[in-house]
Parts: C-alpha cells; structure tokens; sequence
C-alpha cells in the first residue's frame, strides 16, 4: 500500500487552508496535480488561494460544526466520488489556564483541534474507505507528545495524537494510513513566534513550507508519524528517557503560571 502512491490526478481535502501550514500545503499539493478542496472560514483568503493556483477550489466550513463538516464530505463525494487524502489542520492556539474564568475558551480550543479533527474523520471515514489506499494526516504538534504551553492546547494536541495512534492501527486493515504529523515551532498567523525568533533560539523556528513538504512525503510513504523538524524528537525521547531532567528543563522555560 506504501509503494507507488501517486498524488498526480487525486483528490486532497486540506483543513484550515486561509493561512499558515494550511495554505502551504494546498498550495503544495495542488503543485503536485492533485485536486484539492482548501476548507476554513475566511471566503476570502480561500479565494484568493484558489485564484493563485489552478487545482484549488475553495470551500468554507466551519469544523466545530457537524452538520457543516458532514455537508463538506457529502459535497466532495457528489463532486469528485473519492477522497484520497485528508489533512486534519484546522486548528488554533489556547489560553492559559489558571482561574475558572479560563475553562470555557480551553474547552472550545478542545472542541476545535481534536473535536474538529474526529469531525472530519467520521465524515469522511466512508469515502476514504471506498478510495483506498487512502490517507488521513493529522497536523497535532509537538505539544502532544510533551506537556508543555497552554494546558487546554496541550489536551487537544495529547488528544489528536492519541486518536491518530489508534486509528493507525484500526484502519490500516481498511487500506487508509493515519499519521500523526508533529510540527515544533512553525511561524505563522495564529502562531507568530515573535518573541522566540526575536532570541537567540530564532533559527529553531520553521516555516509552513516546512510542515507542507512533510505531509507530501508522508502522502508518498504512508509514515505512521512524523516531527518537522525531525531533531525535535530528541525534546520527546529526553521527556521519555530523563522525565525529572525534563521538567525541571521545561520549568525554566516554561515557568509556572
Ligand atoms: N505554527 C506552529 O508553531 C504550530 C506548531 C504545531 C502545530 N501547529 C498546528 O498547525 C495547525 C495550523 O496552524 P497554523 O500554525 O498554520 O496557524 P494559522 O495560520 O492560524 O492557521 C489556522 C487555520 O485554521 C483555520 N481554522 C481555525 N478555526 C477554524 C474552524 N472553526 N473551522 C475551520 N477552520 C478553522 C483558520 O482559518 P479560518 O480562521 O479562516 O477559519 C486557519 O486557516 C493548527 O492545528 C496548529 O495547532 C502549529
């Protein structure tokens, strides 16, 4: 099922495509011949994005909401009948959470990055299933294999890593591959990065090209997970092999709030 997957001539949904990782890999993929469906809430910046490049149809959709995300799979099996890979990517940053007052936005950035990801999934599990081999890339983070940032963004991220782990297995037999995809810290909208870049830790930042060319190597191969930049996996082996040494590392940094 790895070998041979041709992106030329194939249908991509791509979540959270108005900016950032999103519109990268839209951009990315509809490069590589594939037909893809960039899916978010800003119209606009969909244009924009489906004007720039032929192979792009823009498509707004909110994925915190079912109905909406089930008329988004049902739209995309009357028009194109398969759906060969599908990038979960919608998704935002939280606050922290320190007082009452913080739970119902650390809920809702919950409902939006694992809830609007296991939306998606369900919505599409019957399509992807018909268009096998098939993929389901899942863009979590590096914040869901390590405890680190807002506690809410964390649990999403934790969340999504998990559901993708599960899922690699139980749909294998179906012939669609599910990858955990984990970006470190990547420059963009919603994540600017600016204090970091403006350190001497900036050079660590990456960029939504980055995580773009992942997820095309991943629709080639089939991984089952993958860390952009790949030494980040060094921070979740050291969380792993040295946990004491960890927190106290991630404690300097990350101080208490
Ligand atoms: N940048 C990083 O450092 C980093 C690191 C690890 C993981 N990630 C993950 O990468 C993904 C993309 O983030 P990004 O960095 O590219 O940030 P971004 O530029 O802010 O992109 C977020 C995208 O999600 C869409 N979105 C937000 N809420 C939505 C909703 N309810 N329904 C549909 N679309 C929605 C936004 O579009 P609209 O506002 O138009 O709906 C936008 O296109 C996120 O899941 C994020 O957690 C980012």
């Amino acid at each position: 099922m790895n070998v041979g997957w041709d992106p030329h001539g194939r249908i991509a949904v791509v979540t959270g495509a108005s900016s950032g990782i999103g519109a990268a890999t839209a951009r990315r993929l509809a490069a590589l011949g594939m037909q893809v469906v960039a899916v978010a809430r800003r119209g606009e910046r969909l244009a924009e994005l489906a004007e720039e490049r032929p192979g792009i149809e823009a498509y707004v959709a909110d994925v915190t909401d079912t109905a909406a995300v089930d008329e988004l799979a049902a739209h995309v099996d009357a028009r194109y009948g398969a759906c060969h890979a599908l990038i979960n990517n919608a998704g935002a940053g939280g606050p922290g959470f320190a007082a009452r007052g913080d739970l119902e936005a650390t809920l809702a950035v919950i409902d939006l990055n694992l809830g609007g990801m296991l939306r998606c999934t369900a919505a599409f599990a019957e399509l992807l299933t018909a268009s096998a081999p098939s993929r389901v890339v899942n863009i979590a983070s590096v914040a869901g294999k390590v405890g680190v940032g807002p506690a809410g963004y964390a649990a999403s991220k934790f969340g999504m890593v998990g559901a993708s782990e599960a899922l690699a297995t139980s749909w294998a037999p179906r012939g669609v591959s599910v990858c955990q995809l984990n970006p470190g810290f990547i420059a963009t909208e919603g994540f600017p990065q600016a204090e970091l870049r403006r350190s001497p830790l900036g050079r660590l930042v990456g960029r939504p090209e980055d995580v773009a060319r992942a997820v095309h190597d991943v629709l080639l191969h089939g991984q089952p997970e993958r860390t952009v930049p790949r030494w980040y996996r060094a921070v979740v082996v050291a969380r792993h092999l040295a946990p004491p040494a960890f927190r106290a590392a991630i404690a300097r940094v990350d101080p208490p709030a």
